[in-house]
């Protein structure tokens, strides 16, 4: 189902008022207009339900590009080309009759239809079925979904089961959009490109694996949504563990959709699933109180906006997950996420097991581990910790452990890296899927996150605390030092 890059398309976007499509969606298509990716004759139709007219929402999205486009990157005359492409809509999505309009807005029924949901989910089912019953989509058309799926498995089968009902799962892109970041993508090509690290890859030469995903904002105006979700079903569901299946699936047989996903599903149905007894020493919930953010006083999560105050929501998880098949049996893989952590930055380390014999100083056996640091933000590169001899005369053969480093933007001297939304939307045009997440993926990713929210729930213990601009309670910290390890950044 892949095209050429020429694919002209009708793109209906649901939501385009809203916060997602004004700050990442329309940037990105900005942004595929500047790179001339976006074919003579494609078309947007931005569909919301506010009363307004094409110009008066052209003008609205030239604003808005200003503001969100960086200032090199904008240009007034590419911006103007693209909202030629956009005409405007007002629909409420639950009316069967208002779908009408849209079905004479693609008067050109040559070009590919590409149906973008930037929705609450629980209008997917909605929009989908009013799309068919008049006749606005058929066995060929694309759509795009926004994650979460769904808040537990159940409601995320519900959601599923609703769109196929009227799409087949191949004509399904769900977003998650980590998959499009350009170093996510990296890792594939890091792990099944070079043979060096193909037989290094697994219990026999790796002790453990940690993933962190920091954020230093705080909910910012979120208040609402989050604290219905967590940070266990806002990152770990999709993010963490979709970064986990990169890191530890099986070599796909080649790069389609399928070989990919399949790969990613069988690591998802291998987790260790969390019981009860080992939940102390697996997982740490936590919630920020007040702190500071880059020296700046910020408040308490129950003291942000719109707060509730008796919220046990978590802002912070850490955890311990472990694979159980041959190749990575006994090897744990710590992930941390959370907000109103000390920086952003997002980041792998694959540790590997010292050399089987050592003949150094002992003094120095604690450096005896290489590491492969994988930085997906920012600083976008890799790190390869090794150990030379220390330079001297008088060093004898002391040890000193230093970084084969390549970073990406100074190496390869890219100007700019296309954001996560550019690859994605670009991907859809090529009717690609491998970069998007197939529906039993989702419901694996649910099955073990709720195993782990069930406990949680029947412990009744509520989050632990930790001040905004730490790493965290100091329990996720006990976590890693009971297994004689500790966070990188700690080291
Ligand atoms: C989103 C979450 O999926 O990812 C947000 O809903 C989070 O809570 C965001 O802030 C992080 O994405 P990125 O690309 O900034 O790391």
């Amino acid at each position: 189902m892949v095209n050429n890059i020429n694919t002209r398309c009708d793109l209906m976007l649901f939501g385009a008022l809203g916060d997602l499509a004004q700050r990442k969606l329309f940037p990105a298509l900005y942004q595929l207009e500047r790179a001339g990716l976006l074919a003579e004759g494609s078309r947007v139709l931005a569909i919301a339900r506010t009363e307004a007219d094409t110009p008066t929402v052209r003008k609205q999205l030239f604003d808005k590009l200003k503001h969100h486009v960086k200032d090199a990157e904008f240009d007034a005359d590419v911006a103007n080309r693209f909202l030629e492409r956009v005409d405007y809509q007002l629909l409420d999505f639950n009316d069967p009759e208002g779908y009408v309009a849209l079905k004479d807005w693609r008067d050109t029924p040559a070009n590919e239809l590409i149906v973008y949901m930037a929705t609450p989910p629980s209008m997917y089912g909605v929009i989908a079925r009013n799309l068919k019953a008049a006749s606005c989509c058929n066995e060929k058309t694309r759509v795009v979904v926004e994650k979460p799926i769904g808040h537990d498995l159940e409601s995320s089968k519900v959601i599923n089961d609703e769109l196929g009902a009227v799409y087949n799962e191949n004509q399904l892109f769900r977003i998650d959009h980590y998959l499009g970041k350009e170093t996510v993508q990296n890792l594939i090509a890091l792990r099944f490109a070079n043979n060096l690290f193909a037989s290094q890859w697994d219990q026999n030469h790796i002790s453990h694996v940690e993933i962190t995903v920091a954020e230093s904002v705080g909910i910012e105006g979120r208040w609402g949504y989050f604290d219905q979700a967590g940070q266990i079903r806002d990152m770990v569901q999709n993010h963490l563990l979709q970064l986990l299946c990169l890191i530890a699936m099986d070599p796909p047989a080649d790069l389609s959709a399928d070989s990919i996903r399949d790969e990613k599903v069988k690591v998802l149905k291998a987790l260790r699933q969390i019981t009860p007894d080992i939940m102390e020493s697996y997982v740490v919930r936590g919630q920020y109180t007040a702190g500071t953010s880059d020296g700046t006083p910020v408040p308490g999560y129950l003291e942000e906006e719109g707060a509730n105050k008796g919220s046990d929501t978590e802002t912070f998880v850490a955890l311990k997950a472990e694979i159980e098949n041959w190749r990575w049996s006994g090897v744990p893989f710590y992930i941390r996420t959370g907000k109103r952590l000390p920086e952003k930055l997002s980041q792998i380390i694959i540790h590997f097991k010292p050399a089987p014999h050592y003949i150094f100083d002992p003094d120095q056996k604690h450096l005896a581990n290489n590491k492969l640091i994988i930085r997906l933000q920012p600083d976008e590169g890799m790190s390869l910790k090794i150990l030379t001899k220390d330079q001297g005369l008088d060093k004898g053969m002391r040890l000193r452990q230093g970084p084969l480093e390549l970073t990406f933007s100074e190496t390869f001297e890219t100007d700019r890296i296309p954001d996560a939304y550019e690859r994605l939307l670009w991907e859809v045009m090529k009717g690609n899927q491998y970069l998007f997440v197939r529906r039993d993926e989702v419901e694996y990713a649910w099955r073990w996150v709720d195993q782990v929210i069930r406990n949680w729930k029947d412990s009744g213990e509520p989050p632990k605390r930790y001040a905004a601009g730490t790493w965290g309670p100091v329990a996720s910290i006990a976590m890693i030092t009971r297994d004689g390890r500790s966070w990188y950044e700690d080291a």
